[in-house]
């Protein structure tokens, strides 16, 4: 029955795939704590009025991805497709702009949209992303670059692609919209009907159309950066200037323009041969006027977001992943199931020393606890046999090297100090 399985486009995380995710949700927290960002949660869903203002109603996530639903007192709700708009909203909500600087918060969690689910492509996924609000020299959009970069190196990723633009100021952008959509209308007929339909209401999209037809038109279209002033130009030229005084490769790309309405000036992306199709694991950019567009004062914000399912496919490709459950300090085994609760009482003295530790909840034979310590990855078991529970005695066993010593039961904590 289709409608007892996960809903298409989602996946269960599985034990053995969860190390995995704590090594890289790790990895994000120290990053940026390291630059000084604090975390933001926000809850998973929103009115949709938050996402059709912030994300821009001309954009394919809020045109056809939203996964949108009416509660049961008539309010229009949407699961968060992405976090830009969220965590703007909440942070106008609850006052958190200083004036004269900067907020920096990250955030990690799941995201939802109804796109049509293939590899590294999913109806809920995950983002870590970092924000940095209330900035509008270019110095930050630099930071965040950095703060991403670190967290790629950091994860081991080998080989990634910045690939970088710049969308210019909203002035620059508004000449620039009506030059193309000029020059577009004159090849209407060749352009595929995606960009037909998006001539009028979002000519940038059709330029980085992955569209064939689109591709040949849009190659000899007129570029936005010849329409650059001094302001978009000078913002540009200092992240530039700065990746390469830092030694940080990236790839020039002219036609990359993002698929949300916020942006403005810089915007880039993460992309790696790993991934296939869906090459980007990684986007973010400068959004000036988005504070204003969800009611608050002007806040100019950078920020990126990974997808955290496409940077398990690429550590995974490069064998990063251990794919390992987690190991268990202590298997505590009886030989009789009466003195179990000797068995419960070390235990309970395991994890209060702050070892992990677990005993037979089936009242197995010796031979099958031994299996289960076994299945659980135990690093030791501790056997109260018979001759051991007679002689206040208790036994250890190394399940690597399968050394056993018996010690007297008033040495435990000792003799436990000693093995781990
Ligand atoms: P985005 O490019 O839409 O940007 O998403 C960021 C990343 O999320 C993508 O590069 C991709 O790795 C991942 N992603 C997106 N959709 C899916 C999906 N259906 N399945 C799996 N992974 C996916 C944003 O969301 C912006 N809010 C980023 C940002 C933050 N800009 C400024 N601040």
């Amino acid at each position: 029955m289709a409608s007892l399985q996960s809903v298409r486009g989602t996946k269960d995380l599985l034990p053995s795939q969860i190390q995995d995710w704590y090594f890289i949700e790790n990895i994000f927290r120290k990053c940026a704590e390291q630059f000084g960002y604090t975390e933001l949660r926000t809850p998973i869903f929103e009115y949709t009025e938050v996402f059709l203002r912030g994300v821009g109603d001309t954009t394919d996530i809020v045109g056809k991805e939203m996964y949108t639903f009416d509660d049961k007192s008539g309010n229009s709700l949407t699961l968060r497709p992405e976090m830009t708009a969220a965590l703007v909203r909440s942070v106008i909500q609850n006052s958190l702009i200083q004036q004269s600087s900067p907020t920096k918060l990250w955030y990690f969690g799941p995201f939802f949209r109804y796109e049509r689910p293939q590899k590294g492509r999913y109806r809920q996924f995950h983002q870590f992303g970092a924000e940095c609000l209330n900035t509008e020299f270019p110095e930050s959009d630099l930071e965040t670059i950095l703060l991403a970069n670190r967290i790629i190196k950091s994860l081991g990723i080998a080989e990634s692609n910045l690939q970088i633009n710049s969308l210019g100021n909203e002035t620059v952008r508004a000449n620039y919209k009506e030059e193309l959509k000029n020059y577009l209308k004159l090849h209407f007929d060749k352009l595929s009907e995606d960009s037909q339909r998006r001539l009028e209401s979002n000519p940038l999209r059709v330029i980085d159309s992955k569209d064939p037809k689109d591709i040949e038109i849009s190659a000899n279209a007129p570029k936005l950066k010849e329409y650059f002033d001094n302001e978009s130009a000078d913002h540009f030229g200092f992240v530039i200037k700065s990746l390469d005084e830092l030694g940080i490769d990236y790839t020039l790309k002219d036609n990359l323009v993002r698929g949300l309405d916020y942006y403005s000036h810089t915007v880039f992306e993460f992309q790696s041969s790993y991934l296939g199709s869906q090459d980007s694991f990684g986007g973010g950019g400068r959004y000036n006027r988005l504070f204003e567009e969800l009611g608050g004062k002007k806040a100019p914000s950078v920020g990126f977001a990974f997808g955290v399912e496409r940077l398990l496919l690429i550590l995974e490709q490069q064998n990063l992943l251990s794919n390992t459950a987690p190991r268990l300090d202590f298997y505590v085994m009886t030989s009789n199931s009466n003195d179990l609760p000797v068995a419960i009482s070390y235990t309970d003295r395991l994890i209060k020393m702050g070892k992990s530790a677990n005993y037979d909840l089936h009242r197995k034979s010796f031979k099958s606890q031994l299996k289960d310590a076994n299945r659980l990855n135990a690093k030791y078991v501790l056997i109260l046999g018979e001759d051991e529970i007679k002689n206040n005695q208790i036994s250890f066993k190394n399940m690597e090297s399968g050394e056993q010593i018996t010690i007297a039961q008033a040495d435990f904590e000792a003799q436990i100090s000693n093995l781990i």
